[in-house]
């Protein structure tokens, strides 16, 4: 199989929620253009929607007034944040802030996932959170005055941080945050460019109070998370040449496009400028012989999303993978070190778990074939997606309308690269 020409992935997903809440709260008409249309980002629209945020349906170049700090009403159904662990993380934050009480509900994936890590700090400012079981939605918030604070956070979590600096912006507090390892920076690097006093160290990040927030002109540059696969595809391909434009290649993003680097894929980054205070490029990719590589906790964060790829990139090439320090794995849409290696064995690969991440054995390539149980998780379809598209192999995807979360043209996408 050839993999040949251009296609453009859709915007990014952390930035498209982080617009939109921005410009909820700000004092003024935003103008967005290239927001992701994905179920997920719906889900932060809605959410808004259901605070009394105006927004019109999402479109490529869309504008709204947003309320100001003080203007979200207190909502009269639940907050549903479907299967987007962003809108509920980040929007706990915002919640935290407001005088009035919000309840977070969300599908069965995201039900399951761990809200301690917001609601902790969150209840250190002032808020109060209550649960309905240990852990998890639902989740009640009781919004109020908020104090600042400085919080280090146990895992390196871009939503923790984002619900903390949120809470922080709308209370009009002083916020720190710091992190283990240094996780995707979008927050920060929006509400700088918005002129909100923000001071980025190697992994803290401190806001200082504002009174309000201007307006956004932002062009939401492609998403690096969707990038990944035709990127995938190109690498594996016998022969060709794949070419990703617009692509925001924020360092905390490219881990996944560093690494196949260093396992010897030709990756190369053309055309390069900022847009909306984000570093983008046009990624050009070709096949290579791979091979094998370990990938440690310090690596993880910058590829997070990425690693069930990585680990279908390794079998799929006959090289050894070894990655550690990816428990957070554990508890995104699905415990995805246990679905990828289960679906990878499934197939023919030979893959061990880890506790914190997983092993693939160097072998010879041979056709992988049989059925993938995605558990309803969009980047475990993407991944082994692309598997599918490989010379020999015969792959069924129990739910390929799951991809429909972060990038709903994947298959049509990928496609259009075959020859
Ligand atoms: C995201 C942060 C990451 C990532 C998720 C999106 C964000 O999660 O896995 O897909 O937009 O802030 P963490 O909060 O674990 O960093």
């Amino acid at each position: 199989m050839k993999a040949r020409g251009t296609v453009r992935v859709p915007g990014d997903k952390s930035i498209s929620h982080r617009a939109l809440i921005c410009s909820a709260v700000a004092n003024g008409e935003s103008r967005i253009t290239g927001i992701l249309r994905s179920a997920d980002v719906e889900s932060t629209a809605s959410v808004l929607r259901t605070l009394g945020v105006q927004i019109p349906a999402l479109s490529d170049a869309m504008s709204f007034e947003g309320v100001g700090f003080g203007g979200l009403r207190e909502p009269r159904l639940a907050l549903q944040c479907g299967n987007s662990g962003t809108t509920a993380r980040l929007m706990s934050g915002v919640a935290a802030a407001c005088h009035f009480t919000s309840r977070f509900e969300g599908d069965a994936s995201l039900s399951r996932r761990p809200m301690k890590r917001v609601a902790e700090p969150l209840t250190a400012m002032g808020a109060r959170v209550e649960f309905e079981r240990d852990d998890g939605l639902p989740m009640t918030i009781h919004g109020g005055d908020l104090s600042g604070i400085a919080w280090n956070t146990r895992a390196a979590s871009a939503q923790t941080k984002s619900a903390i600096l949120f809470a922080g912006l709308l209370a009009g507090v002083g916020v720190t945050v710091k992190e283990l390892r240094r996780s995707r920076d979008h927050t920060e690097r929006m509400l700088a460019s918005l002129g909100v006093p923000v001071t980025i160290g190697e992994t803290s990040v401190s806001l200082a109070p504002v009174a309000v927030l201007d307006p956004l002109s932002v062009a939401i540059p492609s998403d690096p998370s969707s990038a990944a696969f035709p990127a995938a595809l190109g690498v594996l391909a016998q022969d060709g040449e794949v070419r990703i434009p617009g692509v925001s290649v924020n360092p905390t993003r490219i881990g996944f496009l560093d690494v196949l680097a260093r396992m010897g894929a030709s990756v190369r980054y053309l055309e390069k400028r900022m847009v909306a205070g984000e570093p983008t490029a046009t990624i050009v990719v070709a096949p290579r012989k791979l091979h094998g590589i370990r990938v440690t906790a310090e690596e993880v964060p910058a590829m997070i999303d990425e690693l069930p790829l990585l680990a279908c990139v390794a079998a799929a090439s006959g090289v050894s993978l070894d990655v550690s320090g990816a428990e957070e794995l554990r508890v995104k849409e699905s415990d995805r070190i246990s679905v990828v290696v289960s679906n990878l064995k499934a197939i023919g690969a030979d893959a061990e778990e880890k506790r914190d991440g997983f092993r693939i054995a160097a072998a010879t390539p041979r056709p992988f074939r049989g059925r993938i149980a995605t558990h309803g998780d969009h980047r475990i379809a993407m991944a082994f997606g692309v598997l599918g598209y490989l010379d020999g192999n015969n792959i069924e995807i129990d739910d390929r309308e799951c991809v429909a979360i972060s990038y709903p043209d994947f298959w049509r996408d990928l496609e259009s690269l075959l020859q």
